[in-house]
């Protein structure tokens, strides 16, 4: 996997933990005894192993995977295809938003989770597979990931559910704790606010492995921008995804799809549990 698979790049990492912890580019600079000018350089995305490694600490970010992430060395293992889940990554002005389907292999029942911008790829992918697209269930309202929700709608007839924290028109909502069924498949829901006011992570069981649906929440090597509160969106990561099994696979509203292990390892807003 190349380093443009990543949906973050180390200059990201730094942005988003700079803008978290609300620290001028002055201050940030002075904590690490470093230039304001190396900052820039960095956050610019001119790596420096030195500097980086001086940023880690007042950033509260791992090291050793700053660096990594830095280096490029590090990208989560392919997963292979697993029926019942499939993701689609479509356009959206200059980056791209995955869409997923989640199905029941023996009942053919699905749920979509979020639109993309274009949800074509969704419904002629159900209809080759013979899926009926029962329930839409949106990770958060921001444009990208409902864009094309009155289309998927309209040509399914399937229930659409948003956050209780984050209404959007038009749908069910719902509350944190709430469960669905997907044909045999069980969806846990969980509040992983932060990134937006609402924002959900949907807990899927019975395909061959955990599936942890998670919007914008954590990224593979990264995650959302603390928009509503970094600290919050830090602990519900740490307090609710990154507690569920390891071999969960996490499915992120941008990039690739990753696992809890190798989140818990590599991710570098979370040092206490990376182990290198
Ligand atoms: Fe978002």
């Amino acid at each position: 996997m190349t380093k443009s698979s990543l949906e973050d790049f180390c200059e990201d990492i730094v942005g988003k933990a700079q803008r978290g912890l609300q620290l001028s580019d002055q201050v940030l600079a002075d904590l690490a005894d470093i230039t304001i000018s190396d900052l820039i350089k960095i956050k610019t995305g001119a790596f420096n192993e030195e500097t980086v490694r001086k940023l880690a600490g007042p950033l509260f970010l791992g090291e050793e995977a700053l660096v990594s992430a830095g280096n490029n060395a590090w990208a989560p293992r392919q997963q292979e295809p697993l029926e019942g889940l499939h993701s689609f990554t479509t356009d959206y002005h200059d980056m791209t938003v995955n869409a997923y389907l989640i199905w029941d292999p023996e009942t053919s029942e699905a749920a979509a989770f979020d639109t993309g911008s274009k949800c074509d790829p969704i419904l002629q992918f159900a209809e080759q597979k013979s899926l009926e697209i029962k329930q839409i269930f949106l990770t958060h309202s921001h444009g990208d990931h409902i864009q094309d929700l009155d289309k998927l709608k309209n040509s399914t007839n399937a229930k659409v559910y948003a956050s209780d924290k984050e209404p959007v028109p038009g749908t069910e909502l719902f509350a944190e704790g709430s469960t669905f069924k997907i044909g045999r498949l069980s969806v846990e829901t969980m509040l992983t606010w932060g990134h937006s006011i609402g924002g959900m992570t949907f807990n899927i069981l019975g395909l061959g492995s955990p599936i942890a649906i998670v919007g914008d929440s954590l990224f593979a090597g990264s995650m959302g921008g603390g928009r509503v509160s970094y600290p919050d969106a830090l602990k519900n990561n740490r307090e609710k995804i990154l507690v569920l099994p390891d071999e969960t696979i996490v499915c992120p509203g941008h990039g690739p799809q990753t696992t809890v292990a190798e989140e818990k390892q590599h991710n570098p807003f979370f040092p206490e549990l990376n182990r290198q």
